[in-house]
């Protein structure tokens, strides 16, 4: 049983949770073999880094005095502890004590290993030893070659992954958060589909949603349906009415219980030989909008137990997407 890290901001229970689920750290291009990097994943410190043996997610931290191992550096195909130069191999066994480099190195001396996955260019871990790789989210258009994909640079936001995820699947918010981008002119929320899947939510949602710069669009029925995979993570694919597909496959990182990582994906098959940096920008501005709110929300914690907020129908999604954390075992604590 993983046991939660010093000052954890998690309710025991939910920490508990979500240790044994996947989570996404880092863009795999962001973790080279030249150095450490250091992430944070539910209060617990990590240090990933690759050697010959491939990658590595450990705790942040030597086993002989506590220094951060991302303090160091890459040494024949080892990471060397910034203070007292220990090395450590893609096993996490201590290699090398320089004080003393004939003598045995005690078996002690080895690293907190966990399982990792690399999967859509991106980094997963599970904080329990036995998480099987299988529970992972599914993004089938990541491996069409009809689509192309570009990794957004990750947003960190001062919110809960629950309230950030949410807020990625509401459909009544367009109108009012994202009037320079996507927005409709029309609030009201047809009725629309929500079913829950083996692995969380899918809600599928047809209404008169355009970017404003194109009132012809504007008018045309768009096709969103989210796939919610628990904990953290929804793939939203938009179908546009002239055929184009665009797929944004957002995975939040609960750093700490008010704090989030969200790496988002983009897959489209469309515009492929338009300018990259113009999706970016796009995207970083619809985040950005929904970021002044969500980072405001009160509690901050996702409320699992459905009678402290209040909920309509446009908000089935959402009500779904509690019940089923709430089934996971969020919530069972008391949070302030
Ligand atoms: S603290 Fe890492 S080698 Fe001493
Ligand atoms: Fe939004």
């Amino acid at each position: 049983m993983p046991t939660p890290p010093r000052n954890c901001t998690f309710p025991v229970t939910d920490w508990a949770v979500l240790a044994a689920c996947w989570h996404p750290v880092a863009l795999s291009a962001g973790v080279t073999a030249d150095a450490p990097f250091a992430a944070r994943l539910l209060d617990q410190d990590l240090v990933l880094y690759r050697t010959p043996a491939g990658l590595t997610v450990a705790a942040d931290l030597c086993a002989h005095r506590g220094s951060p191992l991302s303090l160091g550096c890459m040494r024949d195909g080892a990471i060397a502890c910034a203070y007292h130069g220990y090395r450590y191999d893609g096993a996490g066994r201590c290699t090398l004590v320089p004080a003393h480099p004939r003598a045995p190195i005690p078996g002690k001396l080895a690293l907190k290993v966990f399982p990792a996955v690399e999967r859509f260019g991106l980094i997963w871990v599970s904080l329990d030893p036995a998480a099987k790789a299988e529970n992972l989210p599914a993004f089938p258009e990541h491996a069409d070659p009809a689509f192309q994909i570009v990794h957004l640079p990750p947003f960190d936001w001062a919110a809960s992954a629950g309230r950030q995820v949410e807020s990625f699947c509401d459909v009544a918010h367009f109108t009012f958060v994202h009037p320079t981008t996507f927005a409709a002119s029309d609030p009201a929320v047809p009725r629309y589909e929500v079913e829950a899947t083996p692995n969380g939510v899918r809600a599928d949602f047809a209404s008169r949603i355009g970017n404003v710069s194109d009132p012809a669009a504007a008018q045309q029925t768009w096709r969103r349906v989210y796939q919610l995979h628990l904990p953290f993570t929804a793939h939203l694919s938009i179908d546009f009415p002239a055929g184009g597909r665009l797929v944004v496959f957002n995975a939040a990182c609960p750093v700490s219980a008010r704090r989030t990582r969200v790496f988002a994906v983009a897959a489209r098959n469309f515009d492929r030989d338009q300018p990259v940096a113009d999706l970016i920008a796009f995207q970083q501005k619809v985040y950005a909008e929904d970021q002044r709110i969500v980072e405001r929300q009160n509690p901050e914690d996702l409320p699992i137990d459905l009678s402290e907020e209040v909920h309509v129908k446009a908000d089935r999604t959402s009500v779904e997407y509690r019940r089923q954390l709430g089934r996971l075992g969020l919530g069972r604590d008391f949070t302030a």
